[in-house]
């Protein structure tokens, strides 16, 4: 796996970004599929490699600090502490745009979502860059985010992504966390890499977590219902649940597996063993759900984690990639 791609790779990269052409890049949360920001025709072109529907935002990746002026206007303090707290890294600021930034960017809204990622490829191509690149995650709109250079290879023909820098597995595995600094309140947008506790400390105080509201939901396709889903059914809930319905379709003739950190050595069905830890578990659902959504099942069945909030990216991004919900 090449963790440094070449200086010609870079090169390649650049090319084909200044061109209008997209590149798919490697973050630290999930593959990007990236378009310079200030090209509304290389925009458009994600839209449509991706399916996704045009009024949604796409975040603007940025090297730094010093770049955030160049995209946003009336950049209250707290971005800053934000900024300087936890940039380079999976966080997302949404900030008052800049005239200049298209609303092919912004969905039309007069904000746009701000990050600077950590990887160091991608790092390195945005200081060499020196623009924005507008970057969703590299999936086909409402499938399963990418953490590998092969996924993205899946999502897409040659044609519509000539290049992908391969930056090795994504280290976080589920994607920013977006915080709303406009308006006089500071809002949790979507949980994610950086807890709301590391961010509320920054701060200084509580945020108000905001992601049901029937407007953010059409805004920001990550909180859509159905989002983040593999193809085969992906049924969630409780342990002991689980594993009688795990038994009931296998003996049915199903071909069922169970995901879940309790592994039962004889258990009728097959077992897929999940980290009990959440950083290891957000670093590799989405590669494990894509691994056995090629592999024939009739249903994923995955035992719900823990509660608690370290774990609310990952129950976030489950309870939208879910079929179906089976309560205690
Ligand atoms: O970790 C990440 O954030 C990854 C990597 C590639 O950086 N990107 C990502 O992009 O997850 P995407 O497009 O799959 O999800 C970005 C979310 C969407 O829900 C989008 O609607 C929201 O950010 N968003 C972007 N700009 C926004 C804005 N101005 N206002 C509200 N939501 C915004
Ligand atoms: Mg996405």
């Amino acid at each position: 796996m090449t963790l440094a791609p070449s200086p010609a790779d870079l090169s390649a990269a650049l090319a084909l970004l200044r061109a209008g052409e997209l590149v798919g890049i490697p973050t630290e949360t999930v593959y990007g599929l990236a378009a310079d920001a200030s090209q509304d025709a290389a925009v458009a072109k994600i839209f449509a490699a991706k399916g996704r529907p045009n009024d949604h935002p796409v975040i603007v990746h940025i090297a730094g600090v010093a770049q955030l002026a160049d995209w946003a206007q009336n950049i209250p303090d707290s971005a800053y502490q934000l900024a300087e707290a936890f940039w380079p890294g999976p966080l997302t600021l949404i900030l008052e745009r800049q005239a200049h930034v298209s609303d092919a960017v912004t969905g039309g809204q007069d904000t746009v979502g701000l990050r600077a990622p950590a990887h160091p490829i991608t790092h390195e191509l945005l200081l060499q860059f020196g623009g924005g690149l507008a970057a969703p995650s590299a999936n086909q709109f409402g499938h399963v985010s990418p953490t590998t250079a092969e996924h993205v290879r899946h999502e897409f023909s040659t044609e519509q992504v000539r290049l992908i820098l391969d930056g090795g597995a994504c280290d976080v595995g589920v994607e920013s966390t977006i915080v709303s600094l406009v308006g006089n309140q500071a809002k949790l947008l979507r949980p994610g890499g950086i807890s709301r506790a590391a961010i509320e400390a920054v701060l200084g105080h509580a945020i108000e977590h905001h992601s049901t509201s029937s407007t953010a939901k059409q805004r920001a396709s990550g909180l859509l219902d159905s989002h983040y889903a593999p193809r085969t059914p992906l049924i969630t809930g409780p342990l002991a649940s689980m594993q009688q319905l795990a038994a009931t379709e296998s003996a049915n003739g199903k071909k069922v597996v169970l995901l879940t950190s309790h592994i039962q050595d004889h258990a009728p069905y097959t077992e897929q063993a999940m980290p009990n830890n959440p950083a290891d578990y957000a670093q590799q659902i989405y590669a494990t759900l894509r691994q056995l959504d090629r592999q024939g099942y009739d249903q994923l069945l995955l035992v719900t984690p823990p509660e608690g909030a370290e774990w609310l990216a990952i129950h976030d991004r489950l309870n939208r990639a879910a079929h179906k919900k089976i309560n205690a």
